[in-house]
């Protein structure tokens, strides 16, 4: 079987789920939503209906997000530079690839119980919070327009949380409903990325410019000037590169599905991330083309400011309105997988058991809810005539999706872009190292093991090379944003001994797991 380097899902979530349910090219996909492990590979078998092309969309689909039209800033400012930003661009993109490459090399499930525990805590919500601020900064855009220069991050917080709700409240009623806002915007964006370019190289060709006069910065100077030596600032910068590249592991989701994996699996991946390199490095010179550097480093919402200089305040609007409806997609998806992690690790006994329910908490029920907890109430029947046959409180993991919206709305709060994305990549890097590292091991340790395929041993090891150099320097610059994340890893160690390990090596130990129980009945044994 396939399985992969960085899946904290498939071992606690089946491959049946393309990613909740979002096909780029199609209709909301067979949402399937059977978690259960049995019953999903019964199901897989049946479901080995995706193509190479389906792959891709799905993939590149899932990639591209609120990353490109927000953290160019960072990348610029960071490395001093428009030169050295698409180096760092270039940079976080191989990176990725190589990631992504690695990811479908064959390793063997091992408890990844800190992995999910992380992934709960800061990943899932980290990556919610960042493009639900993203989303807020956006919408107050289109509010407001380009050039207002200072906004109280409040104000941008408010749609920030106001979508959250929103995107909870939706996946909490209705799986298809939600996945059918996703399919939508996944469009817009595209186009969106692909006209930002055209307009970038038309603009830069024939000096036109309908607001103000043309850019000419990227003329007169050397694009090299100003690049920092601080390796530091650049450490940062790959980061806020790497945010935009993320959610290639994505394709976990999915390998189960395709008709052959070991063959369209590497192909999607060796084809879908040069592609998104390629689109990215086209839409930053595009940037760097149509806006003075000054505007560039300091805008969160780059696309916005594009927009302004090209078209005046219709193209910010546009363009504020496109981006903020891809977030609001990209938030919707996440929201769809995040409830469906915590719902599957309550349902392990990895976090208590009141978040592995369905619905409003019927201890024992299980996705698909069982129909005698489907409830035809009033407000069921209300909730269908709006929202589809599928609607109803009952059959969804509410409480999933309510832990992972409490924990991003507190993200929000307490964080800003520029400090999430740093906070969210060292988290994420941490276990990418260590899973790659591990990849390493058992490739000397068993090096005739079948694999899907094997890429070179150099491969994994510049991979760890820079990822740890990645870490490494996030501790030295960012000392209490890493200290928080190791908290968070190190807390969800004892837990494992305390919960996983007594259960596998064979039974319930006197008194063990007794704090958790009195949190609902988690523990099932197998
Ligand atoms: N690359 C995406 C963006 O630019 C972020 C993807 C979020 N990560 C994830 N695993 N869903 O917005």
């Amino acid at each position: 079987s396939v399985s992969s380097a960085f899946d904290f899902t498939p071992a606690l979530f089946p491959l049946q789920s393309t990613s909740g349910g979002y096909t780029a090219l199609g209709a909301p996909s067979q949402v399937s939503l059977s978690l259960e492990r049995g019953g999903a590979h019964d199901n897989l078998e049946k479901q080995k209906t995706l193509t190479f092309l389906n792959g891709l969309s799905l993939v590149v689909g899932l990639v591209i997000g609120s990353g490109i039209f927000s953290s160019p800033a960072q990348v610029n400012s960071h490395t001093g530079s428009p030169g050295a930003a698409l180096i760092v661009w270039a940079i976080s993109g191989l990176l990725t690839w190589t990631g992504a490459a690695l990811s479908s090399q064959d390793l063997r499930r091992t408890r990844r119980l800190p992995l999910t525990w992380t992934a709960i805590l800061v990943l899932k919500p980290g990556s919610a919070a960042i493009i639900a601020i993203i989303f807020g900064e956006y919408v107050i855009r289109a509010a407001i327009g380009a050039d207002v220069e200072e906004i109280n991050p409040w104000i941008n917080k408010a749609p920030a949380f106001l979508a959250l709700a929103v995107v909870t409240f939706l996946n909490c009623i209705s799986t298809r409903f939600a996945a059918r806002i996703g399919d939508l915007f996944m469009f817009f964006k595209f186009i969106a990325l692909i006209a930002i370019t055209v307009i970038g190289i038309i603009v830069a060709a024939t000096g036109l410019s309908f607001n103000g006069p043309a850019n000419t910065d990227w003329k007169s100077r050397n694009w090299f000037d100003g690049t920092t030596t601080d390796i530091s600032s650049w450490a940062v910068a790959i980061y806020a590169g790497l945010w935009a590249f993320d959610g290639w592991d994505n394709t976990n989701y999915v390998t189960g599905e395709f008709k052959n994996p070991s063959k369209d699996l590497p192909r999607v991946i060796h084809t879908g991330m040069p592609t998104v390199i390629i689109c990215y490095i086209l839409a930053n010179i595009a940037y760097i083309f149509v806006l003075p550097l000054a505007t560039i480093n300091k805008s969160n919402t780059v696309a916005v400011q594009f927009g302004n200089k090209v078209f005046g305040a219709t193209g910010s609007l546009i363009l504020a309105l496109i981006v903020s409806g891809s977030c609001f997609g990209a938030l919707n998806a996440t929201t769809f997988t995040s409830g469906r992690l915590v719902y599957a690790a309550g349902r392990e006994g990895y976090i208590p058991a009141v978040f592995g329910t369905v619905g409003f908490g019927h201890r024992n029920s299980q996705l698909p809810a069982p129909a005698k907890f489907r409830k035809r109430s009033w407000l069921t029947k209300k909730l269908r005539s709006i929202f589809g046959d599928d609607a109803g409180f009952g059959a969804t993991p509410i409480n999933g999706m309510l832990l992972n919206a409490c924990l991003t709305a507190a993200y929000v709060a307490v964080g800003e872009f520029k400090s999430l994305i740093t906070f969210y990549g060292v988290a994420g890097y941490t276990f990418y190292f260590l899973t790659v590292l591990g990849l390493i091991v058992l490739r000397i340790r068993e090096p005739h093991l079948e694999r899907p395929y094997r890429t070179w041993i150099t491969t994994p090891i510049i991979f760890c090379c820079v990822s740890l150099f990645l870490v490494v320097r996030a501790v030295v610059n960012e000392p209490v944003q890493t200290l928080v994340v190791v908290g968070f890893v190190v807390a969800g160690v004892p837990a494992y001994y305390w919960r996983i390990r007594g259960r596998d090596s064979g039974g319930q130990r006197e008194g063990e797991g007794r704090f958790w129980r009195r949190w609902g009945r988690g523990l099932r044994g197998r």
